[in-house]
């Protein structure tokens, strides 16, 4: 039997796709033992979404979406509100992708980007670092376990 090696593509987020990122978004929160990711659910993703822009991973074989970066447009800057890859499929370079097709863009406009990460997501303070990002400071007891915040920034130029 031979098996199709699935491509996979970067591409902006839609309307057609806030119900299946949503639903990815859900996955997440319940699934990993991470709990900087549990403020998220179904109904607050689709608040975000809806008013943010994203840039998707979409497995082109069904359609799916594996991974996303979702990210405020302030027009002077970006604002990252959340990055996430679908938990059957971490580790294979998802989300360092929709990562560079941000930074790629924002390069373009000559904008910084920003964001909070818990101090304990040491995979996504990985992904940041390796990506460029400089912490900046520290928001004490940002979150609602008492966690801090580490403010970090990415500039292109
Ligand atoms: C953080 C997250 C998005 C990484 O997704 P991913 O697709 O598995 O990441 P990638 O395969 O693209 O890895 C890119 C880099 O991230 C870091 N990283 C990813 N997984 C890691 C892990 N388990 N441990 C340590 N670092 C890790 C590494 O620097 C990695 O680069 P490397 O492979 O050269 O070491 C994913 O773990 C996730 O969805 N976490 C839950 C949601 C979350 O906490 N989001 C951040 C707050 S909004």
């Amino acid at each position: 039997m031979t098996f199709l090696k699935p491509n996979f593509e970067v591409t902006e987020g839609r309307a057609n796709d806030f119900e299946n990122l949503a639903e990815l978004y859900e996955t997440i929160a319940s699934t990993i033992s991470n709990k900087a990711f549990f403020n998220w659910n179904q109904k607050k993703a689709e608040e975000e979404i809806a008013i943010a822009k994203t840039f998707l991973m979409k497995d082109e074989m069904d359609g799916s979406i594996q991974a996303f970066v979702t990210y405020r447009d302030y027009q002077d800057r970006y604002e990252i509100s959340a990055i996430g890859t679908n938990p059957k499929h971490l580790k294979m370079g998802f989300a360092q992708k929709v990562l560079t097709a941000l930074q790629a863009n924002a390069a373009q406009r000559r904008l910084a980007i920003w964001l909070e990460v818990h101090e304990n997501n040491q995979t996504a303070i990985n992904l940041y670092l390796k990506n460029g990002f400089k912490v900046l400071n520290t928001r004490k007891r940002y979150y609602p376990d008492g966690g801090d915040a580490l403010v970090m920034q990415f500039t292109s130029v």
